[in-house]
């Protein structure tokens, strides 16, 4: 098969060689502008930046460069996705569930819980929130590194009376290296040992600046178990999302992120997935990670069994060939053994990986990268 260097691939594709190599790299593969990459590799690159691939002959690969990004006019608005952050025992899963209860669909619903790793609240006005349910700090930088940005805001969770403790710290410069906006829910305000003041000091020692104290970081004061302050968190969270102007495409094959996977001892391989782009329907063929399969069933996150999820929706795919990994990208491909093949090759790749002495994890890969 022919040859093709990744600056020529780039040009092609109308991307930049750096972002191409970079991708490389991680799929395992380290090579240079310069260099020749083949054409499984060079197709598997096109997949991974959502072009389509147009086969013109056997030995020659021609690239459609118009679908990395969606049309202007194709963009439609949609719901922000939202991580919850902060210190253990700070309260973020209390908040979790507390604003879980303005969710109005879910009262109609009966108030059955499903527990994935994300859910969407659709609030009085019909707007919605898609609340990740807090990965742990590692998590949420390793699916950084791993070019998986789906967070559009982070809500840093911090406990009044205890202030500002190492994982809040953390999770502060997690935000800003991923360049997210953060709002700053001072929470257990109902306890007599509360002092929001202080908080808001300690975080002017970590250049996090409040509206309080002048700045543009906006900061509320909650209590998640006496469900204090959250309306005003969710007014926060939309105003923030405004001004994100968050848009995507809902009309395309879909891609998305996991989120979670786990093999369940009933229904085998599932993964909650996080649609970025597109519709996800089932019967789709995909790819994700190193894995491939056909959606048999997408289950929300109140448990019920939908026909198709949009931008922004969280949802439980079933049909997976294996468990992929967070931060994995899914991709809906045209057939089945499109979807086999670019699987294996992943597989290939990922098997090679382990076999060479690259850097121990994706997040020192990522580093390395700079
Ligand atoms: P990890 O998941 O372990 O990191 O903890 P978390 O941040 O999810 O905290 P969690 O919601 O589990 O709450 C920790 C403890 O704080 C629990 O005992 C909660 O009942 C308590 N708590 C949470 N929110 C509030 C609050 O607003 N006021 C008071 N008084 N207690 C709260
Ligand atoms: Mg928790």
């Amino acid at each position: 098969p022919e040859a093709i260097t990744v600056q020529e691939l780039a040009n092609r594709m109308a991307e930049k060689g750096a972002d191409l190599v970079k991708t490389l790299f991680k799929m395992g593969s380290p090579v240079t502008m310069t260099q020749t990459i083949d054409q499984d590799t060079a197709e598997l690159l096109v997949t991974e930046f959502g072009h389509n691939i147009v086969r013109v002959s056997d030995a020659d690969v021609d690239l459609a460069a118009d679908t990395v990004e969606d049309a202007e006019d194709t963009l439609q608005p949609r719901a922000p996705v939202v991580t919850i952050m902060g210190h253990v025992d700070h309260g973020k899963t209390s908040l979790l569930d507390a604003l879980r209860g303005t969710d109005v669909v879910r009262g109609e619903a009966g108030g059955i819980t499903q527990h994935i790793g994300a859910y969407q609240v659709t609030l009085k006005d019909k707007s919605k929130i898609t609340f990740l349910d807090t990965p742990g700090h590692e998590a949420f930088s390793e699916m950084r590194a791993r070019g998986a940005n789906v967070t559009d805001i982070v809500v840093l969770v911090v406990a009044a009376n205890d202030g500002l403790m190492p994982q809040t710290i953390e999770a502060i410069n997690h935000t800003k290296a991923a360049g997210v906006p953060m709002i700053v829910a001072i929470n257990k305000v109902d306890l007599d040992s509360a002092n929001p003041q202080r908080v808001r000091q300690r975080l002017l020692e970590h250049e996090v600046m409040v509206e309080e104290m002048g700045g543009e970081v906006q900061d509320v004061e909650v209590s998640a178990l006496k469900k204090t302050g959250l309306d005003q968190l969710i007014e926060k969270i939309q105003l923030q999302a405004e001004l994100l102007e968050l848009r995507a495409n809902p009309n395309r094959e879909a891609e998305g992120t996991v989120i979670e996977a786990k093999l369940d001892k009933g229904r085998g391989p599932v993964a909650t997935v996080l649609v970025n782009r597109g519709t996800l329907k089932v019967g789709d063929v995909f790819v994700v990670g190193a894995e491939s399969g056909k959606i048999r069933a997408l289950v929300d996150d109140k448990g019920r069994q939908i026909k198709e999820a949009g931008p922004a929706m969280p949802v439980e795919i079933l049909g997976l060939s294996g468990v992929p990994m967070a931060g994995d990208p899914l991709q809906v491909v045209e057939n089945e053994a499109r979807a086999r093949e670019v699987a294996e090759y992943r597989a290939g790749v990922i098997q090679n990986k382990r076999t060479t002495n690259a850097p121990a994890s994706l997040e020192s890969m990522f580093s390395a990268l700079k």
